[in-house]
């Protein structure tokens, strides 16, 4: 195990190049159960969450090729086994999306059943009653979801009772093989939904309205070959321009995509930010200042994304003012604050709403990361804090963040990565 020791107090100023995004590169990895010819993904991000996927693809016997810059080719064709096991589904939950794909082209999965995260409990119950209405037959037993079909799953028309990114991604790949059309209805609309998507018609699927609440899909006997760049990481964009707020910097990110981050820009201009932008560049300046404190509530998209409320959690430590954090997409998503506290914030919770009133400083601290946006949260904190911060448990870190801290190094950030 690793830790991260940070020395605060430095201005981050620089500018780097944002990854692939680990939220489309996941189901688009998935998706390549699809095709019956090989298929090429490029721009895919060097992440533990990756390499669980493709090690989950490899397990079940398709053919996978990673070049030096981790373009992969995968060749579906040489499946032999058609289940997602628990030793790789519980470290990391986004394996359920194999079982969409698996069902459409083979007609059987076995998938180990998502347990629930630090954040929540993540039921399944939307995808596998998706599945159910294209005709899938699905029973859990032993921790495991079994799923078949005869023949092919037929198209439906799905109305989703809460907006799920997982759960449309797994219908939405399941209806591109299926016998008619399917209608998914309150889908969800963001943007790694749409590459997926954009994915999919890359290789033959006939969809339309992905990035609306309604999307339509009239199934294909097939889908064939193509090579596909995976989007920019919006997450990762929005962690770095919070982190240069945070520390009063100035950075310029470029592969990264404003349109897709408009609620976050919004938030950080209230809170001082001057922001310029291009189409594949953001550009934030603090000019010296201290970040203002902003309240927000999380929503689907294009609402305040979940992913990014832990980062503003640690800019409101440190921030002129009183702002309130309403997160109302997980039921546990605010467990970083107690870490905070321990560094000298000042925050309280009541209910899903964490009321945090701004300190003109935090200590450095150990304290342990929990889940990927938390141990973010944490780095910024560890950014701001006078003295030193020991994070713990950075696993968690590397699912989500490539090399974080050369960039953060690049950026003129005191952070090393040592054994734990
Ligand atoms: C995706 O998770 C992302 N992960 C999450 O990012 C992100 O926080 C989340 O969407 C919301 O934007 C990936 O894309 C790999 P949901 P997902 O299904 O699909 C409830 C990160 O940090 N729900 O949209 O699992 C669920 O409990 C990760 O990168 C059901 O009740 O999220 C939650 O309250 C964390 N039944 C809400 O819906 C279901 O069948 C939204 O979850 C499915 C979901």
């Amino acid at each position: 195990m690793d830790k991260l020791v940070i020395q605060g107090g430095r201005v981050l100023n620089g500018e780097l190049r944002i990854s692939g995004a680990k939220n489309a590169a996941l189901p688009i990895l998935a998706a390549t159960l699809l095709p019956d010819e090989p298929v090429t993904i490029r721009n895919v991000p060097h992440l533990h969450d990756v390499t669980t996927m493709i090690e989950l693809l490899g397990c079940m016997g398709v053919e996978l090729t990673v070049d030096e810059k981790l373009s992969i080719e995968v060749n579906a064709n040489s499946i032999t086994e058609f289940a997602a096991p628990y030793e790789l589904v519980k470290t990391m939950r986004a394996s359920i999306l194999v079982l969409g794909p698996m069902l459409a082209r083979f007609g059987k999965a076995h998938v180990s059943f998502p347990g629930g995260c630090a954040i929540g409990s993540r039921p399944v119950d939307l995808h596998l009653r998706g599945l159910e209405a294209m005709g899938a037959t699905i029973h859990v037993e032993g921790g495991y979801i079994n799923a078949s079909v005869e023949g092919r799953l037929k198209g439906a028309r799905i109305l989703m009772e809460i907006v799920t990114v997982g759960g449309t991604e797994n219908i939405l790949m399941a209806a591109t093989l299926a016998d008619g059309q399917t209608i998914i209805e309150n889908a969800a609309r963001e943007p790694e939904v749409v590459d997926l998507a954009q994915f999919l018609i890359a290789m033959g699927a006939k969809i339309t309205g992905h990035g609306t609440d309604t999307i339509i899909i009239d199934g294909v006997e097939r889908l064939h070959s193509c090579t596909y760049d995976v989007m920019p990481d919006r997450i990762e964009a929005g962690t770095y321009l919070v982190a240069a707020a945070a520390t009063r910097g100035k950075i310029k990110l470029r592969d990264a995509c404003p349109q897709y981050l408009e609620a976050v820009l919004q938030k950080l201009q209230e809170a001082g930010a001057i922001i310029t932008s291009g189409a594949d560049w953001i550009e934030l300046d603090m000019e010296g200042r201290r970040p203002v404190a902003v309240s927000l509530k999380t929503s689907p998209y294009p609402g305040f994304p979940t992913d990014m409320q832990a980062q503003f959690t640690a800019m409101n430590a440190i921030a002129d003012g009183t702002s309130l954090v309403t997160e109302t997409i997980f039921e546990n998503r605010l467990i970083q604050t107690h870490e905070m506290n321990r560094m000298g914030a000042n925050i309280s919770i009541e209910g899903n709403t964490a009321i945090i009133v701004g300190q003109e400083h935090i200590q450095g601290a150990p304290v342990m990361a929990s889940d990927l946006r938390a141990s973010a949260s944490l780095v910024i904190a560890g950014l701001v804090a006078q003295g030193e911060t020991h994070i713990h448990r950075i696993y968690h870190i590397d699912r989500g963040y490539e090399t974080i801290e050369e960039k953060l190094l690049l950026l003129g950030a005191d952070i090393r990565r040592l054994p734990d």
